[in-house]
């Protein structure tokens, strides 16, 4: 905590951001804007949307705040050095993702796509709606959106599944949170296997062909954490052989995702624009309001990255 910090703000919304943030917190605060020649002195960079092309010299910085949860981007960038603390938003992401993994299977299961396409053909046709009671989801990936996702899942009388890295304990053992080496087994009773991944080193191509091999035949997959954690040749190879038969994919290796991508035109495939966790401006400001009030009081900070770990 320094009484002369500066704080540097950039993103999609920079004045959106600053005035959420002080209205969570109730009072201004000592902003510093990319363009203003004392931007160079940020002891504190807030920071939403896409970095800069060019790293900064910011050779005052302590404290980098992302306001996206993803911190992978940040893993190659020279401005995270030495003591600068990283720390990143969780805010409403949680609920945002459980909302929209739990919305895309339910439209899978009740089968929205055939209600809109008879409905514009004035069809009266029944058909048997399918159910999310009694599937099993395996989350790979059990950290503070997957944990959310897991009891919204068991209100639907899912099963639910977890993989951490770990270590995990006994009792996270017992309610069915594993690590990597259970994984084959953890594959052959999923329904639903959700990508909760964050993008590390050790998560490169985490979903290859031998572990789709080891899906059950006709599971969904999802990915909602970063497109690097999939092979895609592996996937869609893998969806020809129905396992798993579909994928529901909010995120790609290179986005926007590319005309060329079959996924486009894939009729298993259902794609959005990485919007899966896509908040306002508002959580986000007041995810960081909540950690300025803690910086200012040299208190820990909340959601910080372990450089180590890569997430
Ligand atoms: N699509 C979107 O709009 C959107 C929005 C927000 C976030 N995201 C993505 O969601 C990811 C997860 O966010 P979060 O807040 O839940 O992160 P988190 O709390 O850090 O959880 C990450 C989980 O992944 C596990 N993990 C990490 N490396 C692993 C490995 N090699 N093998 C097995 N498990 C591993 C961790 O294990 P431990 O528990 O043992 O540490 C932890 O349980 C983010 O990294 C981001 O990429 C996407």
């Amino acid at each position: 905590m320094s009484t002369d910090d500066l704080v540097l703000v950039t993103g999609r919304d920079p004045a959106a951001l600053a005035r959420s943030a002080e209205t969570a917190l109730g009072a201004p605060l000592p902003w510093v804007g990319e363009a203003d020649a004392r931007a160079a002195s940020a002891t504190v960079w807030l920071a939403s949307g896409l970095l800069p092309v060019t790293p900064r010299a910011l050779p005052s910085l302590r404290w980098i705040h992302s306001a996206w949860a993803g911190i992978d981007r940040w893993l190659d960038r020279p401005e995270w050095s030495g003591s600068v603390v990283l720390t990143r938003t969780v805010a409403d992401f949680p609920e945002r993702i459980t909302e929209h993994v739990l919305g895309h299977l339910l439209a899978g299961e009740i089968d929205v796509v055939r209600a809109e396409r008879q409905q514009a053909a004035k069809l009266w046709q029944r058909w048997t709606p399918g159910t999310l009671g009694g599937k099993t989801m395996l989350i790979a990936g059990h950290g503070e959106i997957g944990r959310r996702l897991a009891a919204t899942a068991r209100a639907f009388d899912m099963s639910t599944l977890g993989l951490r890295r770990g270590p995990v304990t006994a009792e996270e053992r017992a309610a069915g949170i594993h690590t990597e080496e259970a994984l084959p087994a953890l594959l052959s009773r999923a329904d639903v296997v959700v990508s909760l991944l964050p993008a590390t080193p050790a998560t490169e191509s985490f979903w290859n062909a031998g572990r789709f091999e080891r899906f059950k035949e006709g599971s969904v997959f999802v990915n909602v954490s970063r497109g690097r954690v999939v092979d895609d040749q592996a996937l869609l190879a893998s969806l020809e052989r129905g396992r798993p038969a579909r994928a529901i994919l909010d995120v790609f290796r290179e986005e926007p995702l590319p005309a060329g991508s079959p996924y486009w035109s894939h009729p298993g495939v259902r794609i959005t624009p990485h919007v899966a966790g896509l908040g306002s401006a508002d959580s986000e400001g007041k995810a960081f309001a909540e950690n300025w009030k803690r910086w200012r009081a040299g208190e820990p900070l909340r959601h910080v990255v372990d450089r180590a770990r890569g997430y």
